[in-house]
């Protein structure tokens, strides 16, 4: 089965070529340059045609298993609904995100274990071939809980985990320096307030100092186990980075600060931050901005977090900014492809899966057209 996508603009790692695309078996098999649609080719009507995106860190699927507080929604129904709307925005490879480490003896704030059942119903679609794109899982280790260990312990290497991320959300420190802005967010989603959450925070601090040694220890070695590239997440000084550094994370989750980010490129680490904080001018948790970082340089890689739009928005913002597509597109393919190690994707080039997004512009925001997983329309 043969497919030519003719007549586009094709956004190539480091330029973009006006020609055509040639699909053989779900493999790009040719990329010609050249004006023009031959007999039996599709005409791309001069629109962009670039890689499938790649999302290493999103909890999309957490809004479609709760699409209204109080309401559960089938898992695997919901996993269906965040497959398609991410094959809709461009993303044709996500690593679902899922928290490992819980607080199960908090009574107002848990944190209720939910990935290994969670992780195995995402695993059973694929098995059934029921997605549009490609899954992986994305497990965020949380170093301040009480239940990380025996949760990784029941997750094994067939599992594709494709990233493990340390992730430590103690009150006062990283993320929620501030903790006014974590009292903010506790009081939004639990409507927690006063002096509960002075003692809950002083509880989770005890339970830090205890239990942070052996987690990030753990953590460390059950990525290699599950055979997981291993990422840093909020670092803040150089400390963190440099504790980051040899624990073997190749890969910075949103450095709160310009110091950590600089001193995570000086150690050879990818800074991958928040499209949203970049689009939006400004980090929601008050830290540093996208847009700063990467006016420096500083940025390798865009996530849509919670807004998987956001992700090709930004990379064409970012291409408009730098006045250099190619280079917007790769912190959404190229980048965090080979972050997370696949060396089949990421890039339009023989031989590479043919993921790709045909999309024109309106006005300032990118129009996906459409999309293709491995060579299929989706
Ligand atoms: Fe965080």
């Amino acid at each position: 089965m043969k497919t030519t996508l003719a007549n586009a603009r094709i956004v190539l790692e480091d330029e973009v070529i006006l020609g055509a695309v040639t699909i053989e078996d779900g493999i790009i098999a040719a990329v010609d340059q050249g004006a023009g649609a031959p007999a039996g080719a599709e005409d791309m009507g001069g629109d962009w045609l670039c890689p499938g995106l790649i999302e290493l860190h999103t909890d999309n699927l957490e809004r479609h298993m709760q699409p209204r507080p109080g309401v559960k929604w089938p898992v695997a129904a919901a996993a269906l609904a965040h497959d398609s709307e991410l094959a809709s925005v461009g993303v044709t490879t996500v690593f679902d995100a899922l928290r490992v480490g819980s607080i199960v003896s908090e009574e107002k704030a848990r944190y209720d274990k939910y990935a290994r059942p969670l992780a195995s119903e995402i695993l059973a679609l694929r098995a059934a071939g029921a997605f549009r794109i490609s899954h992986f899982l994305h497990l965020r280790a949380e170093i301040c809980s009480e239940t990380l260990l025996e949760e990784l312990a029941e997750f094994g290497p067939e599992d594709r985990i494709g990233i493990v991320s340390l992730m430590d959300h103690t009150p006062g420190q990283r993320q929620f320096r501030d903790t006014s802005k974590m009292a903010e967010y506790l009081t939004g989603k639990y409507g927690l307030s006063g002096e509960y959450l002075d003692a809950y925070f002083a509880r989770l601090k005890a339970l830090s100092d205890r239990v942070r040694e052996r987690h990030e220890a753990g953590a460390v070695a059950e990525a290699r186990r599950l055979g997981a590239r291993l990422a840093s997440h909020d670092d803040t000084t150089r400390e963190d980075v440099a504790a980051s550094e040899a624990h073997g994370c190749r890969l910075g989750e949103f450095p709160t600060t310009r110091e950590a980010a600089e001193e995570s490129h000086a150690r050879g680490i990818a800074v991958i931050m928040g499209a949203p904080n970049y689009l939006r001018g400004g980090s929601h948790s008050g830290n540093v901005a996208a847009a700063e970082l990467a006016e420096a340089g500083l940025l390798d890689i865009l996530s849509s977090d919670y807004a998987p739009s956001s992700l090709l928005m930004g990379a064409v913002r970012m291409g408009r900014e730098t006045g250099d597509l190619a280079r917007g597109i790769a912190t959404v393919t190229a980048a965090p492809a080979k972050a997370a190690g696949l060396e089949d994707r990421g890039r339009i080039a023989p031989g590479l899966r043919a993921d790709l997004v045909r999309f024109a512009m309106a006005g300032d925001l990118p129009a996906v057209r459409a999309v293709w997983s491995r060579g299929a329309r989706v």
